[in-house]
């Protein structure tokens, strides 16, 4: 699967979102190390605060699966922002700093990032770990 066809994979799922509220509609779509694609979009609740972004429902869908690296995901609003520190330090529990993050718009402008640039300082912690 090449950056296009993940793009596109992203683009398609955005149409499933449940977006009444803020009426934002995103789509994810998470390669895995193992080559399979997993999509999200996002899923919002009255009680505002239980709303689910698109990446977190393609990651969790994934690891609910099988899959537990991510070594690419695509993100795909209106206007290209890029995904919240929630979900890049999700991002960053199942895949490494250099792991690439695309985000398009619809107009069709596409940035690339590599994970560390967003997010410089996940959280860690050895106590956590027991390392
Ligand atoms: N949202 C995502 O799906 N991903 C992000 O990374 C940021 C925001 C959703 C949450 C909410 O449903 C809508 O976009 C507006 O914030």
């Amino acid at each position: 699967m090449n950056i296009d066809d993940l793009v596109a994979a992203a683009f398609a799922i955005r149409e499933r979102s449940y977006s009444p509220y803020s009426g934002y509609t995103v789509g994810a779509a998470v390669l895995a190390d193992d080559n399979s694609v997993w999509t999200g979009c996002n899923v919002e609740n009255i009680s505002y605060g239980l709303s689910i972004c698109a990446e977190r429902v393609a990651i969790t869908k994934m690891v609910s699966e099988g899959p537990r690296r991510v070594a690419a995901i695509a993100i795909a609003t209106k206007d290209g922002g890029t995904p919240c520190g929630m979900c890049l330090q999700t991002l960053a529990e199942f895949g490494d700093s250099a792991l690439t993050v695309v985000v398009q718009s619809e107009s069709g402008a596409r940035s690339s990032y590599a994970l560390s640039e967003l997010l410089p300082h996940s959280f860690t912690s050895k106590e956590v770990r027991g390392a």
